[in-house]
């Protein structure tokens, strides 16, 4: 380790415990060494009679914090009256109250963005709480260096709403009611290298996910949102959270901006609300991320999404939920006439699954939303998280019959949006075959098929309105090709069907598969029945 790390500790709420948690403190300092500082994130004291008297003992001087300690405001009315300095002050020795909101740098360097309370739910906001505009504040006074990379450590009390988008998932949360947006808004913003929070009483550690999008930005830090449960909590859940780190403005950039093997997409990419103007309270912001997230987008490069009858307006606005309507008729648009209802097998709320129009085989569908989008990329994100519905449903249907999925989307050529799935028997081909075989006969083609980083959202790879293939294996691995001029139409069903896979090469070109009307008609039937038990769509 560098002589330059320093040694942090950071815990969850504390809720009075001082005894409970610097005894802790100590064991811990006893067997690994002295460490630098100790952040405390969530409620700090504690409105109990014992938890009131025990400060006093601390107040005094009878009792000692054994190390610097840094603590956030209050969260709740009861406590307020701890906090009398909004600007942050020593409470009493090695105790430290950071301040309503602020950055705090210390000698080494580290530098420690911090904001106190909970998010207002009315306007004034009461001595507990933050808004929208210390929020602003807070990140203007950061973001608006032009050298601005990120923080080191952001300390809030609440969690980030959504902050498990493209990551790991924390249990026992109700993950509707948890967290703020505005601490979401703040994170995205100043790319904290570590970021803690608490008053759930749970312990969860995200993924580390990236601050960059990959292939249009160079390498940026990762980020890591860490959340620990209360100090003494029955469960023994972990509280105390020990780590070292080298401050950002001391280390070697490359060093700096290593990814590790499990970086995930940024969360807050995908519901982005970043409009300073519209802001308001937190409550209404929550509605219409979807609309939010493409006016993003949009603004963050310069560049209009493409004329598919969604001006760009609409998405500023509220609107209620439409469906994105084609220009002229499409065979795929579920309310559309040419659209052929007796191959489809399964409707949702914004996606459906019909049987392939001369298929591969039997069995291979097509998930397509329900209205107009031209590709994967279009899709808002109540779309892209009913496609994953269908995704595991058909997973974990095929494996009941003995196959493993691979799919493949095509964005060249197409109007609207079908994620082809193409089940075959696990004894013919393990993932890694398919993988290989679709890698090696693309090289043969003079396509460059790239493997893209796990958890990463294609969104992040292509704008709207570009072309491209791309495959996805049962592993969740992806491959990737950005389709420059032309590109062999039937490509995917080509691998699929060529000796080493499905050995089928006469199944190749859809148009030498056709079936008459009322064959397609009774294998969508058996398919419907086959299906049933694993059809969402169907349950309540
Ligand atoms: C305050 O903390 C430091 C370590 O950060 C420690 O050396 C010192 O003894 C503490 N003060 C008291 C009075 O315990
Ligand atoms: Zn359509």
């Amino acid at each position: 380790m560098s002589e330059k790390a320093l040694r942090v500790l950071t815990c969850g709420d504390v809720y009075g415990k001082l005894d409970v948690l610097f005894n802790r403190v100590r064991a811990i300092q006893k067997k690994s060494g002295q460490f630098d500082l100790l952040l405390c994130v969530g409620s700090f004291f504690g409105t109990s009679p014992e938890s009131q008297a025990l400060w006093e003992d601390y107040k005094s001087g009878a009792k000692k914090a054994p190390i610097q300690t840094y603590i956030l405001g209050a969260n709740n009315q009861e406590t307020v009256n701890h906090f009398v300095d909004v600007d942050g002050c020593e409470l009493t020795t090695n105790i430290t109250y950071l301040g309503r909101k602020g950055v705090f740098t210390g000698a080494s360097g580290l530098q420690i963005a911090y904001l106190s309370g909970i998010e207002s739910r009315s306007e004034p906001a009461p001595a507990y709480c933050f808004s929208a505009k210390d929020i602003q504040s807070l990140k203007l006074s950061l973001t608006s260096n032009s050298k601005f990379k990120g923080v080191d450590i952001l300390l809030t009390s609440p969690w980030p709403k959504e902050v498990w988008n493209y990551g790991n998932v924390p249990g026992e949360i109700n993950l509707k009611q948890c967290g703020s947006s505005l601490v979401s808004n703040l994170a995205s913003n100043l790319k904290p290298r570590y970021h803690f929070a608490a008053l759930e009483g749970e312990n969860y550690e995200r993924l580390p996910y990236r601050n960059h999008f990959v292939l249009q930005e160079s390498a940026q830090h990762v980020s890591r949102f860490i959340a620990l449960a209360s100090i003494g909590n029955p469960a023994k859940k972990k509280c105390i959270y020990a780590f070292s780190i080298v401050p950002m403005c001391v280390m070697d950039s490359t060093e700096l901006v290593k990814q590790p093997q499990d970086v995930t997409e940024n969360p807050y990419r995908k519901s982005e609300k970043d409009t300073p103007k519209s802001k308001g309270s937190g409550a209404e912001e929550e509605e219409e991320p979807t609309q939010q997230f493409f006016f993003d987008l949009s603004k963050q490069h310069g560049k209009k999404r493409p004329s598919d009858g969604i001006g760009r307006q609409q998405f500023q606005k509220k609107q209620p939920r439409k469906h994105p309507q084609p220009t002229g008729p499409c065979w795929f648009c579920l309310a559309s006439p040419e659209v052929e209802k007796h191959l489809v097998v399964s409707i949702g709320d914004n996606c459906y699954v019909a049987l392939a129009k001369g298929g591969l085989i039997s069995d291979h569908v097509l998930i397509l939303p329900v209205g107009h989008y031209q590709s994967m990329v279009d899709l808002s994100s109540e779309v892209i998280e009913e496609v994953e519905k269908y995704k595991n449903a058909l997973r974990k249907f095929f494996r009941t019959k003995g196959k493993r999925y691979v799919m493949f989307e095509r964005n060249y050529k197409s109007q609207h949006m079908q994620l082809q799935v193409v089940p075959l028997p696990l004894q013919c081909c393990t993932t890694e075959d398919i993988k290989e075989t679709f890698i090696v006969q693309a090289q043969e083609q003079n396509i460059e098929l790239l493997e893209i980083p796990e958890h990463t959202d294609i969104k992040q790879i292509v704008q709207p309105g570009t072309p491209y293939f791309y495959v996805e294996l049962d592993s969740g691995e992806k491959l990737f090709h950005r389709i420059k001029k032309n590109f062999p139409l039937e490509f995917g069903r080509e691998v699929l069907a060529s000796e080493a896979m499905l050995n089928i090469p006469t199944r190749a070109h859809w148009k030498e598969c056709k079936s008459s009307p009322a064959e397609e008609e009774s294998l969508a039937k058996s398919f419907r029945g086959d299906f049933e038990q694993f059809d969402f769509s169907l349950q309540d």
